[in-house]
């Protein structure tokens, strides 16, 4: 039993269904009180890989990283690893890179393009769609007996967003569209913006010692911008023109933070004549990026309708559990150690300058010689670090700010803060990350139902 604080109990009077008593209570709804020791315990760490990583849909890859019939690329699911592969069908399929004979495993390689896998151990043979095709000795050393069709991969269930390929091993998950909800709403304008949909670049892959909840909760911290970000922000101010950044802009930012199904969302109210990129944008490259957002807004207003297209634009974010920041894993190995694979996420029909632009300008950002990454890992391990701390862990993270300024918004989907400042998001993943911990089942995890107005021509099929 990990127990923290009484607001515990509030909850599950809330949240009568549960039925069986919690293993997990872990933040307190009431105080914004969080365990230290989630962060480092290896037996909460085991736990978290059975019932989040082991049933959760999980974000793999991209459509793009296997074009072609027979690509295929390898990823990981939570500590898994997992082939997903485009079969000559076309159809996508995840399957769990373990020959079903001993455990080898049957890719030793990041991608390629193959009909057929064969485990270098004793020559079972698999085909790209999992099925097992040829044993050696068959006839002779097996004599017919082995029941074949019964031995292929283990497959994992596959959807796709926008082109964004996600598994579950879970086969009672409700479907991706219904797990991401009303999120997807957001999350729209940045991946689903364009009829040519986008394209993957990467990834970049480093390893930090870090717990991996710690840069899912960062994602929707914007308090830390002005303080941990300001050598870097004053670099962007000389060097790229960008305006400089203070606590006080962020204290009076319009821009808001939205949560739904345990993904955190923020976005800013944006101004329709402003450029939506980030990374890439200086002086000498606004033109371009200017040209580009008027060029592609009538397309973008079809596909989103008219208040997506012109008046939201998605910040940071993270899709439970570890997506985050655009198309990144942050893969767990351990309590104290996540490996980052860092896409670059570029619209497929965009000028080569603007993608080179892009390019370059994430680079610069995010990733391990990220300006802004450095700082930010910084705190993520000292996070981390203070949870090993055998005194420190007895006092909890005080995660209060914002407690009782959210709640639904007549014009956003999700539950809103009010301010761009707020721990809300942070403490609203804390309490999804216990409903999944303490589930027996996909029919005890909760799903807000979808109630957001998706105007425009964009689906979940891109
Ligand atoms: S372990 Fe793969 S064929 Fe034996
Ligand atoms: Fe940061």
């Amino acid at each position: 039993m990990i127990r923290l604080g009484s607001g515990y109990d509030d909850r599950e009077r809330e949240d009568p269904g549960m039925g069986t008593a919690r293993k997990y209570a872990v933040i307190d709804p009431a105080t914004g009180k969080l365990d230290r020791r989630i962060f480092s315990e290896q037996a909460i760490y085991d736990d978290e890989m059975e019932k989040i990583f082991g049933r959760a849909w999980l974000m793999i890859g991209h459509e793009s990283l296997v074009p072609a019939a027979d690509d295929f690329f390898h990823t990981y699911m939570g500590e898994d690893p997992v082939i997903l592969t485009r079969d000559g069908q076309g159809r996508l399929h995840a399957l769990l890179n373990m020959c079903r004979h001993r455990g080898n495993r049957v890719v030793r390689v990041d991608d390629g393009n193959a009909k057929r896998f064969m485990c270098t151990y004793h020559g079972w043979t698999y085909r790209n769609d999992g099925a097992l095709e040829h044993v050696p000795g068959e006839a002779q050393a097996y004599y017919d007996a082995l029941d074949r069709p019964s031995l292929g991969l283990i497959e994992a269930r596959v959807e796709t967003y926008a082109g964004i390929v996600f598994a579950t091993w879970a086969k009672d998950a409700a479907s991706l569209e219904a797990y991401l909800g009303d999120a997807r709403w957001y999350l729209d304008t940045v991946f689903n913006r364009r009829d040519g949909g986008m394209q993957a670049l990467g990834p970049m892959k480093w390893l930090e010692p870090v717990n991996w909840k710690t840069l899912v909760d960062n994602c929707s911290d914007n308090y830390h911008v002005p303080t941990s970000h300001l050598s870097s922000a004053r670099v962007q101010t000389r060097y790229l023109g960008r305006p400089p950044l203070s606590h006080e802009d962020q204290f009076a930012s319009p821009n808001r933070h939205a949560f739904v199904n345990g993904h955190s969302i923020t976005f800013r109210d944006a101004d329709d004549g402003v450029p939506r990129f980030v990374h890439g944008m200086s002086k000498e490259t606004l033109w371009l990026f200017q040209e580009y957002h008027e060029a592609t807004m009538p397309e973008v207003e079809r596909r989103l309708g008219t208040v997506r297209a012109r008046r939201v634009q998605l910040g940071n974010h993270s899709i439970f559990p570890n997506g985050i920041l655009g198309l990144r894993l942050a893969l767990p190995r351990g309590p104290l150690k996540t490996e980052f694979w860092h896409f670059v996420l570029l619209e497929r029909d965009a000028p080569e300058e603007i993608k080179r632009a892009i390019r370059i300008g994430s680079q610069a950002n995010n990733g391990a010689a990220g300006m802004f990454e450095q700082d930010d890992v910084d705190n993520w391990r000292q996070v981390t670090a203070a949870s090993t701390s055998r005194l420190g862990r007895r006092h909890p993270q005080d995660l209060s700010m914002g407690l009782g300024h959210a709640g639904p918004h007549p014009d956003y989907p999700g539950l809103v803060s009010e301010r761009y400042i707020s721990e809300n998001n942070q403490r609203l993943f804390y309490g999804r990350w216990e409903e999944f911990m303490n589930a027996e089942s996909w029919a005890q995890i909760p799903l807000d139902p979808i109630t957001a107005r998706f105007d425009g021509t964009a689906t979940m099929r891109g």
